[in-house]
């Protein structure tokens, strides 16, 4: 029978395998950091237009660019031009290749050794390749080793797969090192994305790649205010975030996100969409070669590409995946007057009654937030708009229509009815410590989860309550919280 071990032995034993295991990890770091150190920065002869930001959104030093960095250096006269740019051997490469299979194909990448930007660099990356229809294709780089957050599936609707990849309207190559995919039109041979202008960059939260196009007819992205319909391949740089914020002259991040854009490819109007499926805070930059560089900070690359023979019918492909835009009531479409605090039933009442006597024409009638009772969704302020409702009803008599908005910041006070309701039903968007609270229109507030079903009967059903109280024809739904 073996003997048993001493407590002496045992924490001997213990401590030689920390030693051990300090110094295997030290050996790894160590050599990991000096081969980020002996990186050399392959600079050849890259095109003004060509080059591919190194340090967005900052000004740096060539010291802080070619040492830190190991980027590439090289001012230039125009301003606009990165002056401080990626080298060729940024990037990961293929180490394994899998399951070439007539409906796509994945792919194992590596981080190549360069030194982070942001550090908590993503070592290893898997790539997938799907042919989901003849002009769809779909790819997306995730972390092997780690769950990211992805937008839920339910978002889009990939019933029209197909398993009949004989008919592709698009072909694809894979270059291992660096990694970048290329796109093509099978008709014509024409390379409709190629992202080996720049190096593929994911770590923790910073993701990017840039793909180089055929032409510079760039249409989408958004939402943002610019004078023309085409963009400016100038050097632009466009964010992508929502918040509440009026579209004036100029203006960036809006209400919307749209995080797709169009290529028109020649006269005969061949085209092709992008459309990037993340969530996150993002930006794209607009590059004279003509190339586009999208940049997220959270989620995974996770693209779709839609080929077609006119722009509308990549818009069609494009609406196929997300859904289409729901069918607006005809009065929707009328002229519509709105604003916060006209003063009570009796302000409302005078506005609604002067334009009938001026005989000015329109079809809707808002009330901002001050209809309700302490900005809470689903109340009425009593003191201020008594019988609310026979107000309505004159409206609709008058054939006008009339929209309250609403806010999805629910007050969490035990006390007001949807919160309980809600609470009950647990629908509120999680955190790490519970239900997520934050300061919304009426005070602290939680917010719907609306991805989860039983979040959408809930809303669903107070809306029906509260519309057997008040006959509203429409409501505007506003972000969570501002000002
Ligand atoms: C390819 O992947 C499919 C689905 O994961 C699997 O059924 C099949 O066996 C794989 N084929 C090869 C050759 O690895
Ligand atoms: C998904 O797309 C198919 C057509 O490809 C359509 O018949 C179906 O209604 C769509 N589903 C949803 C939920 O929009
Ligand atoms: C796949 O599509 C091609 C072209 O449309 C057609 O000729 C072929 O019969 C299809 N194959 C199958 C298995 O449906
Ligand atoms: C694009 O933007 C650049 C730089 O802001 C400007 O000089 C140029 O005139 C613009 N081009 C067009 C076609 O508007
Ligand atoms: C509310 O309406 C009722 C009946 O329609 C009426 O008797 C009452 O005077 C109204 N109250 C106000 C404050 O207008
Ligand atoms: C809501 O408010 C109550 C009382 O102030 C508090 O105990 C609770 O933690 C709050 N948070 C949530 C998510 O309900
Ligand atoms: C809220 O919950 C109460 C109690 O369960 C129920 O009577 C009421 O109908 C619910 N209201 C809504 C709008 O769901």
């Amino acid at each position: 029978m073996a003997r048993k071990l001493t407590v002496l032995e045992v924490l001997l034993i213990i401590f030689f395998l920390t030693v051990l295991a300090l110094d295997i990890f030290l050996m790894f770091f160590v050599f990991e950091k000096t081969e980020e150190a002996a990186f050399v920065p392959e600079c050849p002869e890259i095109p003004e237009s060509e080059r591919i930001d190194c340090a967005p959104g900052q000004v740096v030093s060539e010291d802080a660019c070619s040492q830190q960095r190991k980027c590439c250096w090289k001012p230039v006269p125009d301003i606009n031009v990165p002056w401080c740019f990626f080298p060729r051997n940024w990037g990961y490469h293929i180490i394994s290749r899998q399951n070439d299979t007539k409906t796509g194909f994945t792919a194992q990448l590596e981080k190549l050794s360069f030194p982070s930007l942001f550090g908590y660099d993503v070592k290893e990356a898997g790539f997938t390749a799907e042919y989901q229809t003849s002009n769809r294709f779909h790819f997306k780089i995730n972390d092997i080793n780690n769950r990211r957050y992805e937008v839920p599936p339910e978002i889009i609707n990939l019933s029209d797969r197909t398993t009949n990849t004989s008919n592709l309207n698009y072909y694809v190559e894979v270059i291992d090192k660096p990694f970048s995919i290329k796109i093509m039109r099978t008709s014509n041979k024409r390379v409709l994305l190629d992202t080996s202008i720049g190096p593929l960059q994911f770590a923790q939260q910073y993701l990017q790649l840039s793909f180089r196009l055929p032409s510079t007819a760039v249409y989408g992205l958004g939402e943002h205010v610019h004078q023309e319909y085409r963009h400016n391949m100038t050097w632009k740089t466009w964010p992508i975030f929502t918040r509440d914020a009026a579209p004036t002259k100029g203006m960036i991040n809006l209400y919307g996100a749209h995080t797709f854009f169009l290529c028109l490819e020649d006269t005969s109007g061949a085209s092709f969409g992008v459309f990037l499926l993340n969530s996150n805070a993002m930006e794209v930059t607009l590059k004279p070669a003509p190339a586009i560089t999208y940049r997220t900070i959270g989620g995974i690359l996770d693209f779709y590409i839609f080929l077609g023979n006119t722009p509308e019918q990549v818009v069609q492909e494009y609406l196929e995946l997300i859904g289409r835009p729901f069918m607006p009531p005809y009065w929707s479409l009328g002229f519509q007057l709105s604003r916060r605090n006209y003063g009570g039933i009796n302000g409302l009442k005078k506005v609604v009654d002067r334009n009938r006597v001026a005989q000015i024409p329109y079809d809707v009638q808002y009330s901002d937030i001050d209809y309700m009772d302490g900005n809470k969704d689903f109340t009425t302020d009593e003191k201020a708009f008594p019988n609310l409702s026979n107000f309505i009803n004159d409206l609709h008599k008058q054939g006008l229509k009339y929209v309250i908005i609403m806010n999805p910041g629910i007050l969490n006070n035990s006390d007001y009815q949807p919160y309980m309701n809600g609470s009950h039903k647990r629908v509120w968007i999680l955190g790490d410590n519970g239900f997520v609270v934050g300061q919304g229109y009426p005070g602290w507030t939680v917010f719907p989860d609306y991805s989860n079903p039983t979040c959408t009967q809930w809303w669903t059903e107070q809306f029906s309550e509260f519309h057997k109280t008040l006959k509203f024809d429409g409501v505007w739904i506003v972000s969570c919280y501002s000002g």
